[in-house]
């Protein structure tokens, strides 16, 4: 699978563009599908932002953004690709339909891969007649500079395609995990979601502003977190006992803690109130600008810490 040359693009939206945009930087020659009038010339136009960071972040010696072709039908950007990413809207009826479009145009040992957030494996597998080239890879927005991939498989996938797809997203830079037990928002968003929760909780309960709980994030453990994951730091903080010392220590803190956490409810009441605390920490940043901080930071991080990381 990491030999693949051609890949496929079917939706070519917000995550559709970013990926798009990681297979042609690794050097591979990508085929789009987007019945948008203006889908080809927003896709350039992405690739014009994101071509310098990939650059920062280190192109292979093939890689050109012009690689790349635009098709009128799902079936013809399929037609000799050996991975293909689909990013169509997230409604069934979209997804079984191209599935139903791609199906018999696939080339031998070729993979599809969703992008989806919010389906289930089991109920994008019915869009199939036969399942066994499918898989979940759902990625971390941008694709095309946030690592993760979340892959999900069951009986149903054919032999070895897990393997392959691993193979796949490892050779074009992606970091992968499998997924074991289907949940709504694979694990990554769960873990955002828990966050997220206890930060809305905070700012509505005016604990400290958006702002200020913003900066606890990312001047702390969000720090670390780009580091390593929750569990292996707690292995680290409490000396060489690891994360059984950890736990005997802390164990009634972290129980206590959790009884505490908050409940909010996104209602519009609350949302006014983020989104004006939000305003106030933008302190006159459009969102473009924030998207470039973040961007280029992202990519800095990365960069710095390319040839560190073990596992
Ligand atoms: N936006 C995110 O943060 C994010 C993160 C991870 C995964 N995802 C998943 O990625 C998928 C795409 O989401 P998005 O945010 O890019 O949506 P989007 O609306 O930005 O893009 C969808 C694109 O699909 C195109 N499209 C519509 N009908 C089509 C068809 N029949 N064939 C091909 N293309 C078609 C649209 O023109 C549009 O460009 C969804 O499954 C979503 O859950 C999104």
């Amino acid at each position: 699978m990491s030999d693949v040359k051609h890949t496929a693009i079917l939706g070519a939206g917000v995550i559709g563009a970013s990926w798009a945009a990681l297979f042609l930087a690794s050097g591979r020659s990508v085929a789009i599908h987007d019945p948008a009038p203006d889908a080809e010339t927003m896709v350039r136009r992405y690739l014009e932002t994101a071509w310098p960071v990939l650059e920062e972040l280190g192109l292979t010696d093939q890689a050109t953004p012009d690689a790349l072709t635009f098709h009128s039908s799902a079936a013809g950007a399929v037609d000799g690709a050996g991975f293909i990413q689909e990013n169509v809207p997230e409604r069934v009826e979209i997804i079984h339909a191209t599935y139903a479009r791609i199906e018999p145009a696939l080339g031998d040992g070729a993979i599809v891969s969703s992008s989806t957030s919010g389906m289930t494996l089991e109920v994008l597998q019915e869009g199939w007649r036969d399942p066994r080239p499918f898989l979940l890879g759902h990625p971390f927005n941008p694709p095309h500079l946030i690592p993760l991939v979340e892959l999900t498989a069951n009986d149903a996938t054919g032999d070895g395609v897990l393997d392959r797809a691993e193979a796949f997203y490892t050779a074009i830079g992606k970091v992968t995990i499998r997924i074991n037990k289907g949940l709504p928002g694979h694990v990554a968003n769960r873990l955002q979601a828990a966050v997220w929760r206890e930060a809305v909780h905070m700012a509505l309960e005016g604990v400290a502003s958006v702002g200020d709980i913003d900066k606890a994030m990312w001047a702390g453990p969000g720090l670390r977190w780009a580091a390593m994951g929750p569990t292996t730091l707690f292995h680290l903080g409490a000396g060489p006992g690891g994360l059984q010392a950890f736990c005997d220590h802390f164990r009634d803190t972290f129980n206590g803690w959790w009884d505490g956490l908050g409940q909010p409810h996104l209602d519009d009441a609350a949302i006014a109130r983020l989104v004006a605390g939000m305003e106030e920490a933008a302190n006159g940043r459009s969102v473009a600008d924030l998207s470039a901080e973040r961007d280029g930071m992202l990519a800095a991080i990365q960069t710095a810490t390319k040839d560190m990381r073990r596992a």
